[in-house]
Formats: C-alpha cells, structure tokens, sequence
C-alpha cells in the first residue's frame, strides 16, 4: 500500500463527508465572502461564466426547499445556497451587442453548453464546499430540492435560459459522522483503458459491499438498503425516475433550452 502524502488541503479532501445537522449559528459576512469568492474562482468551460448561485436567506424559503426535499435540515441550515446554469445572463449580454438570443442562432442554450454549464456548477460548488470543510464548516449538497423542479424554478423565479442543478448547505456541524467507505481505488480508477472484463470491475464488490453495511449498522442498524449493490439494483428498479425524467425534459424546455 502507498503512503498517501499530506498537507492541509489534502486531508480537507480526505476528511470530508457529508454533514446533516446543523448548529443553529450564523455564519459571519467574511466567511460567506470567502466561500462565494472561492467558487467564483473555479476553472469555467470557455469562461463563458454560465453559472449562478441564490443564497436563500428566507426562511420561509428554505421551509419550501426542504419540503420539497423531503429533508429538514435544509430548512436549518445557515448558509443556502442553490446552483444554476445560467445562460441568461450571457443572453443579456448577447443582446446588448446585436444578437437575438430567440433565434435558433443563439448557441448558448444548446445541449453542449448546457451540459458544459453544468460542468461549470458543479466544479464552483465543489470548491465552496472544500473552503468551508476547509474553515471547520460541513456541507450536504442536495439533489432533493430537484424533486419538483416545476416549483423549484418558480419559487426562485429563474428566467429563460436558467436551470437549477444542485443545493448546498453549509453550517458548523452538529455531528460527527463516520467517514462513509470508498471502493477501492482499482475499481474505479484504470490505466489507459477500460477494463475489458467485467469480473475485474467486480473483483472486490463484497468486500466493499460488507464495509458499507458495516457503515450503515454503526449509523442506523434499521436502514433496509444497506449496501451498494442493494442500492444499485433498488434504484435500477425505482419507477420515480421516470417521473423525474418526464419532468426534466418538461422543464428544461420550459426554461427554453434546445436539448431535444
Ligand atoms: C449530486 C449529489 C446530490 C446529493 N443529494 C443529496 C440530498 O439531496 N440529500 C442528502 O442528504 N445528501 C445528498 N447527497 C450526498 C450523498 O448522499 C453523499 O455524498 C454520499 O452518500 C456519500 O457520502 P459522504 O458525502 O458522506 O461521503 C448528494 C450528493 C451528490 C454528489
């Protein structure tokens, strides 16, 4: 086994996991600069700078994201904040200097930027939530508020050419939860190609699988799907996605992407 090398960011990295309750303390106005300051310095596809965040100080907001979510700690967290591609903006810019981003000319609401723009988010939303691991914050980013994107979309009263992609809550961490295990590193990362038989990939699945069930019994010995492969095939399974997808093409239309 090598020995991984270490320095303060690294261990940050090494130490993170995801937090989900939260002390009910405010986070200063420096700390916030310092997390927004960070994200907006992450690498951006053409620098085309096609991503936003709303920082949600309402609280009757963040009541609505968290049922949507189904998760109430969304409603407590401090710091809220929720990640958008934005085109726009670009749109507004694109207009002011004679371009008519209507019109099937305007490039910047195709699948490939949309999909670039997502790039964008996730990679500022990651560095925000390194930063604040970094300052002795915790994080959970959330999908969950994308339940009903319909009304995520109109409770944020994002504009043509926006779409909402993650959450992130932050906060001083009121637990301190088990790093949750990682397959091994050969599983997951190859050398120069893929790996052509499946039995390699799957080589050390039980093992992983019974790390992770050792996981979820010291955290909650009730929990019914209680290691990777169970959740894969659970979630293989699960009709909801097809809700999602029927409504994530729906939306991203609606908000006037051409990604058909
Ligand atoms: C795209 C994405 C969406 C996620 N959405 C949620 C969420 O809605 N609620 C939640 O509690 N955790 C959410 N998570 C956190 C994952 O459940 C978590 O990262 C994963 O189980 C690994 O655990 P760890 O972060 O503690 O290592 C999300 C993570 C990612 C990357």
């Amino acid at each position: 086994m090598p020995n991984l090398r270490h320095n303060e960011t690294i261990d940050t990295l090494l130490n993170r996991r995801s937090i989900r309750a939260f002390c009910n303390e405010a986070i200063d106005e420096n700390t916030v600069a310092t997390l927004e300051t960070v994200a907006q310095r992450a690498a951006c596809s053409q620098f085309l700078n096609d991503w936003s965040a709303i920082k949600i100080t309402d609280s009757s907001i963040k009541q609505k994201l968290s049922e949507i979510g189904n998760q109430m700690y969304i409603a407590t967290a401090p710091l809220l904040y929720v990640f958008i591609i934005d085109q726009h903006r670009n749109a507004a810019i694109a207009r002011k200097n004679g371009v008519d981003a209507d019109t099937d000319e305007f490039m910047l609401k195709t699948r490939y930027r949309f999909t670039q723009a997502q790039n964008d988010v996730i990679l500022a939303l990651h560095a925000m939530e390194t930063a604040a691991e970094s300052l002795g914050l915790g994080c959970v980013i959330l999908g969950s508020i994308l339940n009903s994107r319909t009304q995520l979309i109109d409770i944020l009263n994002l504009p043509e050419y926006t779409y909402p992609v993650l959450g992130l809550a932050i906060g001083k961490p009121a637990q301190n939860p088990e790093l949750k295990p990682r397959m091994s590193t050969k599983m997951q990362i190859f050398e120069n190609r893929y790996p052509a038989d499946d039995a390699e990939l799957l080589e050390n699945i039980a093992d992983f699988d019974a790390r992770v069930h050792q996981y979820y019994d010291l955290r909650n010995a009730s929990r019914p799907v209680d290691a990777l492969s169970a959740q894969i095939v659970a979630l293989a399974t699960d009709n909801s996605a097809k809700k999602h997808e029927a409504e994530d093409v729906e939306q991203v239309a609606r908000q006037g992407f051409n990604v058909a």
